[in-house]
């Protein structure tokens, strides 16, 4: 069999990993959240932006629950993974964040060894039996986030000692050590220089095969390097949600227009 490229009817066919309806959030009064109804595909990587304040980071923490965290946060509508609800009060927030991880704009290690911070997860989640198994886990996450060369010989020594970009795959090895399904990434590049940048989008279009990816940032060019779908997110509303080059070449919406032509953000 050739390995044809899919055409646009059979992508669009792909599983839907998340589906979100009616969604809102607010912080006390501020409405940050309005009324936002999106499905995110498995296996792609998605992309939300927008210029600042419109959103992006507070939806973004609804695939998680990561705004339970968040006192005066208050979320409406309906979030489900693997049509599943995740705020079902049978869901525990814990084993969720285990099932969508999620790597932040700052690289954000513990303050252990990196052999420790990879192991983390499985340990507390109890995903392995043994020492030769977390062994194994700690191995393949630190491959799979494109480091474990580098880091092989100095397992035992601080996370915190590494370079900013050592620093974030290492965080996204740790997310992945858990076996997660969805990896929520909020601005993972904009700590880091080009050349690290572009080991990160590298790692996430490989990431994808296996998960579903959703990505915030505010480069127009990392957007279109590196995801399929893309939402465009302004003043807490969902204006534009679409394929990739679509949304870049040919939006339907002037905010959008305006917003990747830099004409306002
Ligand atoms: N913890 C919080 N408490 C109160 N208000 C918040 C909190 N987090 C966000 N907000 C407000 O919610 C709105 C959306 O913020 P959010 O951080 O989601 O925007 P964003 O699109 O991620 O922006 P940026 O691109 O600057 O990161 C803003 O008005 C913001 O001030
Ligand atoms: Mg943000």
């Amino acid at each position: 069999m050739t390995n044809m490229r899919m055409t646009d009817a059979q992508t669009q066919k792909r599983e839907i990993k998340i589906a979100a309806r009616d969604v809102d959030v607010f912080y006390g009064d501020t409405h940050a959240i309005k009324n936002v109804s999106v499905d995110i595909a498995d296996n792609m990587v998605t992309a939300f932006i927008g210029p600042s304040g419109c959103g992006k980071s507070t939806f973004l923490r609804c695939l998680n629950r990561m705004n339970d965290t968040i006192d005066i946060a208050r979320i409406e509508g309906r979030i489900e993974i693997d049509g599943e609800d995740i705020y079902a009060a049978a869901v525990d927030p814990v084993l969720l964040r285990a099932r969508v991880g999620m790597v932040f704009q700052k690289p954000n290690p513990f303050p252990k060894s990196i052999y420790d911070n990879v192991a983390y997860g499985p340990r507390i989640h109890g995903l392995v039996n043994n020492k030769a198994e977390l062994d194994d886990v700690v191995e393949q996450s630190l491959r799979r986030a494109a480091m474990w060369d580098e880091v092989k010989d100095r397992l035992d020594q601080p996370g915190t000692g590494l370079s900013g970009g050592q620093q974030q795959r290492l965080c996204i090895a740790r997310a992945i050590a858990t076996a997660p399904e969805v990896l929520l990434m909020d601005e993972p590049c904009s700590a880091l220089d080009p050349i690290a940048t572009a080991q990160i989008e590298e790692l996430i279009d490989e990431l994808r095969s296996n998960y579903s990816v959703v990505i915030v940032t505010h480069s127009m060019q990392q957007a279109a390097r590196v995801s399929q779908r893309t939402a465009f997110f302004h003043l807490g509303t969902l204006v534009e949600y679409g394929e990739t080059t679509q949304i870049f070449t040919n939006p339907e919406d002037q905010r959008t227009q305006d917003y990747i032509t830099g004409r306002f953000g």
